[in-house]
């Protein structure tokens, strides 16, 4: 029998226009940029005008133009998202309508931030089984939106934004080639939106979304959990932390990212860190990182690449990734989103007025 992988041949991103610098959200947050970068890393986020499905559209483009396929050749779509437009119909379906992929299949994922990494273990298991032969895997957040500005430990922390990978059938030895996914017990209050659901009080209770969390739990746990993901993952390719060369962990807070790797014993020179620039971008992390290393020439053809995430629920999972011969696009797309002319004052106008947000250049001299 032909040896079946999940080579990954494309890849795209879409970074909404508006940064919003730590300086930026000082004028309507009860914080610093100097306790921001020290304790997170984070100097930058970008925040959308765009929905979710726009920014995953357009991130997908850009992976099949990369990828040099045509929506009509794809078999699935995945969208790993904690902030889809719509649950019913999915937005995954919206995206596969705009791209044009008449024949695909399409679902939402959501397992919060690790969303994406679990969307790629089900499309290349998928493709292993025989079951489809090229699929699309999106991960895309509008994070922006479930913020409450009152709430500075965990507002100051997320950006929007969108990754795609391309994954097709491949007789060489390359995709994802194991991959851990889990789920800790007995930790889901530390992580949640309270009214992101069908709840009757959702509904009756004037609630707005606002994310809730206990941030010093949420670390702890998810280093523990993902240096034992890692290891697993790794244990099930056959392989020890020697034979990797690039590790692209989610990018939720620069502390993290290095405990981890204190605690794997692996050089964090090796490590793919892009928090500074798009803070947590939840499901897209880890598309846009990997991106990044490809754009920034980091990731070289016939690597090996171990990668580690956490989120809600609490989730995780790690996996072991060879890279292809291919680290440049076939083609480039001319698919584009205009950019944002206004401030963050006015994209964020709804939400500051239901959280009650006074931003104080607005209180000067009153
Ligand atoms: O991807 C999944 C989602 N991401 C996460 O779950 C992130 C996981 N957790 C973390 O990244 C970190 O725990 C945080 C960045 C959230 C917090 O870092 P920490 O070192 O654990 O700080 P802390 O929660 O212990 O807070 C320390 C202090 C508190 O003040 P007191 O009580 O010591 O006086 C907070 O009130 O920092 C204060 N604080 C802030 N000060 C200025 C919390 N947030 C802020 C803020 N600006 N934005």
């Amino acid at each position: 029998m032909t040896l079946r992988n999940a080579e990954v041949t494309g890849w795209g991103r879409y970074m909404p226009s508006l940064v919003v610098t730590n300086r930026d959200l000082v004028d309507f947050v009860d914080t610093s940029d100097e306790w921001i970068q020290s304790r997170t890393g984070i100097k930058q986020r970008h925040y959308s005008h765009v929905s979710t499905g726009e920014m995953g559209w357009l991130a997908a483009e850009r992976a099949l133009a990369a990828a040099g396929l045509s929506a009509a050749d794809l078999d699935l779509v995945i969208l790993g998202s904690t902030t889809p437009d719509d649950v019913c119909p999915n937005t995954a379906s919206y995206i596969k309508n705009k791209l044009g992929a008449s024949d695909a299949a399409a679902f939402d994922l959501n397992s919060a931030c690790t969303s994406w990494f679990y969307g790629l273990t089900v499309a290349t298991d998928m493709i292993k089984a025989g079951t489809i032969q090229r699929a699309l895997v999106i991960g895309a957040e509008r994070l922006s939106l479930a913020m409450d500005w009152n709430k500075r430990e965990s507002c100051c922390l997320f950006g929007d934004g969108a990754g795609a990978v391309v994954v097709q059938s491949s007789s060489a030895d390359v995709g994802l080639l194991s991959s851990k996914l889990s789920c800790v017990p007995d930790s889901r209050d530390y992580l949640r939106i309270p009214c992101w659901g069908i709840r009757p009080e959702v509904h009756t209770g004037g609630l707005h979304p606002s994310l809730d969390f206990d941030g010093a739990a949420i670390f702890k746990r998810a280093i523990v959990a993902m240096a034992k993901d890692c290891q697993q993952a790794l244990g099930a390719a056959g392989m020890s932390l020697e034979d990797i060369d690039l590790f692209v962990p989610h990018q939720a807070n620069i502390r993290i990212i290095e405990g981890l790797a204190r605690r794997l014993n692996f050089p964090v020179e090796k490590t793919v860190i892009c928090i500074d620039k798009y803070a947590n971008t939840s499901a897209a992390s880890m598309p846009i990182a990997l991106y990044e290393a490809l754009d920034s020439g980091r990731l070289k053809p016939g690597m090996t690449i171990l990668m580690a995430t956490f989120g809600a629920g609490l989730s995780s999972g790690a996996g072991v990734l060879r890279w292809g011969d291919r680290v440049g696009g076939e083609g480039v797309s001319d698919a584009a989103i205009p950019a944002y002319d206004q401030s963050v004052r006015e994209l964020l106008s709804d939400s500051f007025s239901y959280h009650g947000v006074v931003c104080k250049s607005q209180s000067v001299g009153q």
